[in-house]
């Protein structure tokens, strides 16, 4: 589900319905977009769809190559040229990750419009799991703190553009299933992350949204 606007907003569409709506209605030429978690699932059919849109540049940042290039191939059926599509083999949660991930953006395409923040992980955890604490931190880096850190760097570049930050969240953001304790705290701190951040970028035109 979508949250319109960034702040609160009641105002909800399904997500598969953005998806083809962008693909049909909404056009991204001349625009550059970073998807993160574009190797698999949401990522993988965002890539592609955004690709569909006529975008200009599409970063997609994935751990694995072998699935990265075979989204890259799905998308250069939809029409966007191989030399546009940037593949960025990363681990995200690495000390230097995020940093490498936006100077090859940079170096690439030198522009940066739209941000989704999309990669993420979950499973289960609970107060009766002995190792809570490490699937807590395990999460939390990739869920809150890398994403927190791609979207800082990004930030003067969506600044620039007048850009968009889309951020992959979670039902589970708002209604917590027991079994999924580390995910639920890492999904609400990430719609708080886009609410915070939606707040503080609003007055410069860079809009920052959170899909459910
Ligand atoms: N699927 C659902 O039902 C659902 C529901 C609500 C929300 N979501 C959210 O939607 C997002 C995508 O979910 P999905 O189900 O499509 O996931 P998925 O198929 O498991 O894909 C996850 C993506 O994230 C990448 N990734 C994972 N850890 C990474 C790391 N440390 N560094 C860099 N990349 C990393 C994976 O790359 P590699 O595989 O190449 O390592 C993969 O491209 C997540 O944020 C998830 O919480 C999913």
């Amino acid at each position: 589900m979508l949250q319109v606007g960034g702040l609160r907003g009641d105002n909800y569409i399904c997500c598969k319905t953005l998806l083809n709506k962008m693909a049909v209605s909404y056009s991204f030429h001349g625009q550059v977009v970073l998807v993160t978690g574009a190797s698999s699932g949401i990522g993988a059919e965002t890539a592609v769809h955004f690709a569909e849109a006529g975008c200009d540049g599409l970063a997609m940042v994935g751990r694995d190559q072998g699935r990265l290039e075979e989204v890259r191939d799905r998308c250069t059926t939809k029409g966007i040229d191989k030399s546009k599509i940037l593949l960025i083999q990363e681990e995200m949660t690495k000390d230097g990750g995020p940093q490498r991930i936006m100077k090859a953006v940079e170096e690439k395409f030198g522009k940066l419009h739209i941000l989704v923040n999309n990669a993420g992980i979950g499973g289960f955890s609970s107060l009766s799991d002995p190792e809570l604490m490490e699937k807590y931190d395990k999460i939390y880096a990739l869920n809150v703190r890398s994403t927190a850190l791609l979207t800082q760097l990004a930030v003067p570049h969506l600044i620039e553009t007048k850009g968009n930050i889309v951020n992959v969240s979670s039902v589970c953001a708002k209604a917590a299933v027991p079994n999924m304790l580390a995910y639920n705290i890492s999904k609400a701190a990430l719609d708080y992350f886009t609410e915070s951040t939606a707040r503080y970028l609003a007055s410069k035109q860079v809009r920052v949204n959170s899909v459910k």
